[in-house]
């Protein structure tokens, strides 16, 4: 006779009730998401209902699951609404949320063993593989995000490009005496700073060299500061192209970078998070050329691929280069010669994480139940809206397109004769404050060339191209608005 587990449900009839419930809510939730606001505020009662202390005992799950559903679900994000541009979120496929219900079930950690969710997980990085058209020959980890995947990446370099890996391992940066140095648009996300100070290479040792009109690399700036960095007696370690930058989306010749990266002996990283997923569209081969070339590359399936966060993926064109950096043993992790410990593969042994969680299962689902064309369509779907909304911007005269890419962003603005700069601006975030505060339409802001502009990111499944005339009608009604208000 057991006894029961304390922290399994008493009842298993109650539970099963509870998840027919919830699947029927997430169904008609999903269902009617245009009817609801994009956003709003969390009211002062909901707030406070987020500070009581630890609960000491319990309640009913059907309670705690009513409490979620009056003070979580109607105040998220916003990112799976149709009218979501914001930052560069995704908008989640339902179906992979079952994916990630079951990884929780079956709660298995992802770092080494013999089980099936290690085999999803290495076929999930070679169908991206297949997608990317990235070689065969190379391999690949899961990571939460592309912060995560540029720093597994530069590690890799690091380690790749010292002048004895083991002695650099063993002995440290400082040790070594080499002052890595690492190259990259001024567009470059900041995830890369991150990863530079993480890794002791240092952020000013991050040379981060000036765009063209376009927001891509200036190649002419970069071959000066690689020669300069050289008669320094600095180690020049990593070149970085951009495949989507995330103000404006600009793709840096991709190609060109290739080059100069085999030239100069450096690492080639390429960051694609949200890019990289135009590689779906031979449409836009050309742009992305010199990309599969590349030593690693990033992508993030929860932005153009649309995956519930989190997940994303580094791939890289050598195999073992992954290992060469974080390799690491104990006894008590060791394979055995058969049975549930005995493996071929250690993700633990690609990356940072030893427990990592079953992300992969989500991706093989989503991708098992639409396969990659169904992706691949919303992707070129993306791609017509933000031209179309671009289109629409430069056919205004009350409305300024301040950049736009061949990929899924565009940034621009309400203008009118002779405003002032500042004035520019403030109607301009007006505009957009309106546009999120009163639940209408979710696109993010940046600032290019000192002005301050709306900046649309079209990761979203849902949006059709009727979204974006309504934001374009929002825009220059409450453009009009305030612009008079400025006036006055
Ligand atoms: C171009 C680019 N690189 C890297 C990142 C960082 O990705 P994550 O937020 O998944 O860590 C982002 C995020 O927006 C991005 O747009």
């Amino acid at each position: 006779m057991h006894t029961d587990p304390p922290l399994d449900p008493a009842d298993w009839e109650e539970f099963r009730a509870l998840g027919k419930r919830i699947v029927d809510d997430i169904a008609d939730h999903l269902a009617g998401l245009r009817e609801r606001p994009v956003w709003q505020p969390v009211p002062e009662d909901v707030r406070a209902s987020f500070r009581t202390g630890l609960p000491a005992g319990g309640m009913p799950m059907a309670e705690v699951y009513e409490e979620f559903r009056t003070t979580v679900l109607p105040f998220p994000r916003g990112n799976i609404h149709p009218r979501f541009w914001g930052w560069a979120n995704g908008s989640g496929v339902p179906v992979a949320a079952y994916g990630d219900l079951l990884a929780s079930v079956i709660n298995c950690t992802l770092g080494s063993g013999g089980n099936a969710a290690m085999m999803v997980e290495q076929q999930v990085i070679e169908w991206l593989q297949q997608a990317l058209h990235w070689p065969a020959a190379g391999s690949g980890l899961l990571t939460s995000g592309a912060s995560m995947g540029q720093v597994t990446a530069l590690a890799a370099a690091r380690v790749a490009k010292a002048p004895s890996t083991t002695a650099f391992r063993d002995e440290g940066a400082v040790a070594s005496g080499v002052q890595f140095t690492v190259y990259g648009s001024e567009e470059t996300h900041h995830s890369v700073d991150k990863a530079v100070e993480l890794l002791g290479i240092g952020r000013r040792f991050f040379r981060k060299i000036p765009v063209d009109r376009d927001f891509r690399i200036d190649v002419g700036a970069l071959r000066a500061t690689l020669r300069a960095d050289r008669e320094a007696g600095l180690h020049p370690l990593c070149l970085i192209g951009n495949a989507g930058t995330v103000n404006t989306g600009a793709v840096d010749p991709l190609r060109t970078l290739l080059e100069i990266a085999r030239e100069e002996d450096l690492w080639y990283h390429v960051d694609g998070a949200f890019g990289a997923f135009a590689q779906l569209l031979p449409s836009h081969h050309a742009l992305l050329d010199g990309m599969t070339e590349a030593d690693s590359l990033v992508c993030d399936l929860h932005k153009w691929l649309y995956m519930p966060f989190d997940v994303s993926c580094v791939l890289t064109r050598a195999e073992g280069v992954l290992e060469a950096a974080f390799s690491s043993s104990a006894d008590y992790i060791s394979s055995t010669a058969g049975g549930p410990a005995a493996y071929p593969l250690a993700f633990s042994d690609r990356g940072i994480e030893q427990s990592r969680r079953f992300r992969a299962l989500k991706v093989w689902f989503a991708l098992k139940t639409h396969g990659i064309g169904t992706f691949a369509e919303a992707v070129a779907a993306n791609v017509a809206q933000v031209a179309h909304l671009a289109a629409r911007v430069e056919a205004a005269d009350d409305l300024e397109l301040v950049a736009r890419s061949d990929l899924n962003v565009a940034c621009f603005r309400y203008v009118w004769p002779g405003a002032a700069p500042d004035a520019a601006d403030r109607v301009n975030r007006g505009i957009l404050n309106r546009l999120q505060t009163e639940g209408l339409a979710m696109p993010s802001h940046t600032v290019l060339d000192g002005k301050f502009v709306i900046r649309v990111a079209d990761n979203n499944h849902r949006t059709d191209v009727t979204d974006f005339d309504f934001l374009i009608a929002q825009v220059r009604a409450f453009g009009a608005e305030l612009r008079a208000a400025e006036e006055d």
